[in-house]
Protein backbone atom coordinates (compact mmCIF):
# COMPACT_ATOMS: atom_id res chain seq x y z
CA UNK A 1 0.00 0.00 0.00
CA UNK A 2 1.45 3.59 -0.83
CA UNK A 3 3.13 5.25 2.27
CA UNK A 4 2.06 9.17 2.39
CA UNK A 5 4.02 11.58 4.97
CA UNK A 6 2.59 14.69 6.34
CA UNK A 7 4.51 17.71 6.88
CA UNK A 8 4.60 19.85 9.19
CA UNK A 9 3.58 17.03 11.22
CA UNK A 10 6.02 14.39 10.19
CA UNK A 11 3.18 11.25 10.19
CA UNK A 12 3.03 8.67 7.68
CA UNK A 13 0.30 6.70 6.94
CA UNK A 14 -0.29 3.86 4.94
CA UNK A 15 -3.51 4.18 2.25
CA UNK A 16 -5.27 2.26 -0.27
CA UNK A 17 -4.48 3.03 -3.68
CA UNK A 18 -7.03 4.92 -5.41
CA UNK A 19 -7.69 7.15 -1.83
CA UNK A 20 -7.93 10.78 -2.26
CA UNK A 21 -5.57 12.11 -0.56
CA UNK A 22 -8.43 14.33 1.28
CA UNK A 23 -9.95 11.46 2.74
CA UNK A 24 -6.95 9.37 3.46
CA UNK A 25 -5.74 12.24 5.70
CA UNK A 26 -9.57 12.72 7.15
CA UNK A 27 -9.56 9.06 8.06
CA UNK A 28 -5.84 9.49 10.02
CA UNK A 29 -7.50 12.70 11.62
CA UNK A 30 -4.87 14.67 9.80
CA UNK A 31 -6.59 18.44 9.40
CA UNK A 32 -7.19 19.40 5.99
CA UNK A 33 -9.96 22.17 5.43
CA UNK A 34 -12.59 20.89 2.83
CA UNK A 35 -15.03 23.85 2.78
CA UNK A 36 -17.27 22.65 -0.26
CA UNK A 37 -17.16 18.92 1.32
CA UNK A 38 -14.34 17.89 -1.59
CA UNK A 39 -16.47 18.97 -4.97
CA UNK A 40 -13.93 20.95 -6.19
CA UNK A 41 -15.53 23.87 -5.96
CA UNK A 42 -12.72 25.99 -3.06
CA UNK A 43 -9.48 25.92 -2.89
CA UNK A 44 -9.18 25.05 1.15
CA UNK A 45 -8.14 21.33 0.55
CA UNK A 46 -5.00 23.36 -0.67
CA UNK A 47 -1.57 21.03 -0.42
CA UNK A 48 2.07 20.90 -2.09
CA UNK A 49 3.19 17.54 -3.47
CA UNK A 50 7.07 18.01 -2.34
CA UNK A 51 7.69 14.05 -3.41
CA UNK A 52 5.74 11.99 -6.16
CA UNK A 53 3.71 14.79 -7.80
CA UNK A 54 3.95 13.33 -11.09
CA UNK A 55 2.02 10.34 -9.67
CA UNK A 56 -1.34 11.60 -9.04
CA UNK A 57 -1.95 12.67 -12.90
CA UNK A 58 -3.28 15.52 -15.01
CA UNK A 59 -4.64 18.48 -13.01
CA UNK A 60 -8.26 18.93 -14.69
CA UNK A 61 -9.76 22.71 -15.49
CA UNK A 62 -11.40 22.70 -12.92
CA UNK A 63 -8.75 22.21 -10.30
CA UNK A 64 -6.53 24.85 -12.09
CA UNK A 65 -9.22 27.44 -11.32
CA UNK A 66 -9.53 26.40 -7.86
CA UNK A 67 -6.21 26.44 -7.42
CA UNK A 68 -5.78 29.97 -9.07
CA UNK A 69 -7.64 31.15 -5.66
CA UNK A 70 -5.24 29.08 -3.27
CA UNK A 71 -3.15 30.95 -0.77
CA UNK A 72 0.68 30.65 -1.07
CA UNK A 73 0.87 28.42 -4.96
CA UNK A 74 3.11 26.82 -5.84
CA UNK A 75 4.07 24.87 -8.55
CA UNK A 76 3.72 21.23 -6.78
CA UNK A 77 0.28 22.35 -5.56
CA UNK A 78 -2.89 20.09 -6.00
CA UNK A 79 -6.35 19.99 -3.90
CA UNK A 80 -6.52 16.68 -1.94
CA UNK A 81 -9.79 15.99 -2.35
CA UNK A 82 -8.92 15.89 -6.33
CA UNK A 83 -5.92 13.80 -5.80
CA UNK A 84 -6.34 10.11 -6.24
CA UNK A 85 -3.30 7.81 -4.43
CA UNK A 86 -1.34 6.03 -6.32
CA UNK A 87 2.36 5.77 -5.26
CA UNK A 88 4.34 6.89 -1.77
CA UNK A 89 3.58 11.02 -1.44
CA UNK A 90 5.30 13.59 0.81
CA UNK A 91 2.60 16.12 1.41
CA UNK A 92 2.70 19.98 2.85
CA UNK A 93 -0.03 20.88 4.11
CA UNK A 94 0.51 24.59 3.88
CA UNK A 95 -0.40 27.26 6.55
CA UNK A 96 -3.25 29.36 6.52
CA UNK A 97 -4.23 32.51 7.50
CA UNK A 98 -6.47 33.11 10.26
CA UNK A 99 -10.18 32.73 8.07
CA UNK A 100 -13.57 33.81 9.29
CA UNK A 101 -14.78 30.30 9.68
CA UNK A 102 -12.15 29.18 11.33
CA UNK A 103 -14.13 27.92 14.32
CA UNK A 104 -17.05 26.51 11.82
CA UNK A 105 -14.26 23.57 10.55
S1 LIG B 1 -12.50 20.51 -0.46
FE1 LIG B 1 -13.10 22.13 -1.71
S2 LIG B 1 -11.86 21.84 -3.43
FE2 LIG B 1 -11.21 20.25 -2.15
Amino acid sequence: MPKIRFLPQDVEIEVEEGKTLLDAALDNNIRIDHNCGGNCACSSCHVVIEEGFESLGEVSEDEEDMLDEAENLTDKSRLACQCKIKQDLVVRIPPKEATFDDDTF
